[in-house]
């Protein structure tokens, strides 16, 4: 089992839950700096303003990566440090951090993959309406166009918004992300509109800077059904949940809303008016500005409900036994979700896939022996990347695979409780110590899949039994 030559292996983070300072080196605030600030939003009260000292401490930290043979590294731009109005002036001595990181990553031998938003919206520019103006669209377009041209001549691969349903929805429907509104309907969905022409008007400004052939994705969240079984009538409910006209309790966790208009230029006016009959007139010009053409999807992949046919015709959620396994977010381990992820995404969208995310939050901790032992993330990791390994067989044009994370962060409104890296972090010390997964990780990487290819020399050899005939 294992994957083409061009196949990446890489790990994430992003700005907020890993750089730290904050208030450093003149970095305007986000509204994720104003929102920690706000009593009873952030457990324990934390805040990423040292997070994991990413800021002063890449050069550790991409040594550890190129000690695992990470090949790639998905991080993201803090958009208030290189703009602190969000707009404006740029604040060049926080362009300097990501050339360095940048530089850093080549010399390693790690390729960038930046994403260009990854939820922290300049305060300043919230305050002028957020994305609810249809000026951010704009905002959006001159910030792309900056890290374009800065890092253009290095960076090939971008990332344009992350997880559109939790930045929109978590952060303005529900309240529990920044910036913590609880708006109605109609705004959500004019701000969903502005935020996925914002995308669009970045991928125009990418593609104009860039001096050399780049490749762009986009990163939906995978909000997918998996067939409780492989019968056709439950794959084919499965694939209904995923793309059909969702019921009203879906809310905003809903992949076409934000996939359709980007890929294929369709506004999905009937999952619209499943929640209001008040949604933004989108116009064929809107449309055409989000469907810029893209190089392919980043599928984010945590846990997705079993669907089978139910008996009134519509698809149905199968209970999970008791004691079913479940994270330490309490999210449930459903492995064969990667495979349907890129398989049901493929389908419907045409486009290559990577996993831009996938991992599992649990309660690590520094044991005796001074090791970080994980069995369940290696574990979780093993199932997971069997689906990935099957989409790759039946001939899914499935590109790479970037671990969430790469090391303990910021997990935003649950703070630092959940860990989700391969490298655990001491919050009090910012010691670093690499968990039993990463050891793990770097042997997956080193041969490209979970089984180690053909044996080509005799150290394959060792340790493999004589037969005695
Ligand atoms: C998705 C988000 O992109 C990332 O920021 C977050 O930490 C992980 N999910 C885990 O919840």
């Amino acid at each position: 089992m294992t994957f083409g030559k061009n196949f990446v292996w890489g790990a994430a983070t992003a700005a907020y839950q890993v750089e730290g300072a904050a208030a450093q080196d003149g970095r305007g605030p986000s509204v994720w700096d104003a929102f920690c600030r706000k009593a009873g939003k952030v457990a324990e009260g934390d805040t990423g303003d040292t997070a994991c000292d990413h800021y002063h401490r890449y050069r550790e930290d991409i040594a550890m990566m190129r000690d695992l043979g990470v090949q790639a590294y998905r991080f993201s731009i803090s958009w208030s440090r290189v703009l602190p109005e969000g707009t404006g002036r740029v604040n060049h001595q926080g362009m300097d951090f990501y050339h360095r990181l940048v530089d850093e990553l080549l010399r390693n031998g790690i390729e960038p993959y930046p994403t260009l938003f990854h939820w922290d919206y300049p305060q300043e520019l919230y305050l002028q309406g957020g994305w609810l103006n249809r000026d951010t669209v704009e905002w959006f377009g001159e910030y792309a166009e900056l890290v374009g041209r800065q890092l253009g001549d290095r960076v090939k691969n971008w990332w344009t918004l992350n997880e559109p349903p939790c930045f929109l929805g978590l952060g303005h429907v529900n309240g529990i992300h920044a910036p913590g509104l609880q708006l109605d309907w109609p705004d959500f969905f004019l701000a969903t509109k502005h935020a996925l022409m914002a995308h669009g008007r970045s991928v125009q400004a990418l593609r104009a800077t860039a001096p050399q052939p780049i490749a762009i994705g986009y990163v939906p969240i995978s909000h997918i059904g998996i067939p409780a079984d492989e019968s056709p009538e439950n794959i084919e409910a499965a694939r209904e949940f995923t793309f059909g006209v969702p019921t009203a309790d879906r809310t905003f966790w809903y992949s076409r809303l934000y996939l359709d208009p980007v890929v294929l230029g369709e506004w999905p006016e009937e999952c619209v008016r499943v929640l209001t009959d008040h949604g933004p007139e989108v116009t064929t010009e809107d449309l055409a500005l989000m469907s810029q053409p893209i190089e392919r999807l980043g599928l984010n992949f945590y846990a997705a409900p079993y669907i089978r046919r139910g008996a009134d015709g519509r698809p149905e959620t199968v209970a999970l036994p008791p004691g079913h396994p479940r994270s330490a977010f309490d999210w449930p381990v459903t492995p064969e979700g990667l495979y349907w992820s890129v398989r049901f995404h493929e389908e419907r969208y045409g486009l290559p896939t990577m996993i831009a995310e996938n991992g599992l939050s649990c309660r690590d901790w520094v044991s005796e022996d001074g090791a970080v032992h994980d069995p369940q993330r290696i574990d979780y990791l093993s199932r997971h990347l069997k689906g990935l390994h099957r989409a790759d067989d039946e001939g899914y044009q499935i590109q790479g695979y970037f671990h969430w994370s790469l090391m303990d962060n910021f997990e935003w409104a649950e703070g630092y409780r959940h860990r989700f890296g391969l490298i655990h972090v001491d919050f009090a010390t910012q010691k670093r110590t690499p968990k039993d997964s990463a050891a793990w990780y770097a042997q997956v990487i080193a041969n490209n899949g979970l089984s180690a290819p053909k044996a080509t020399s005799t150290h394959a050899l060792v340790g493999t039994r004589p037969t005695l005939s």
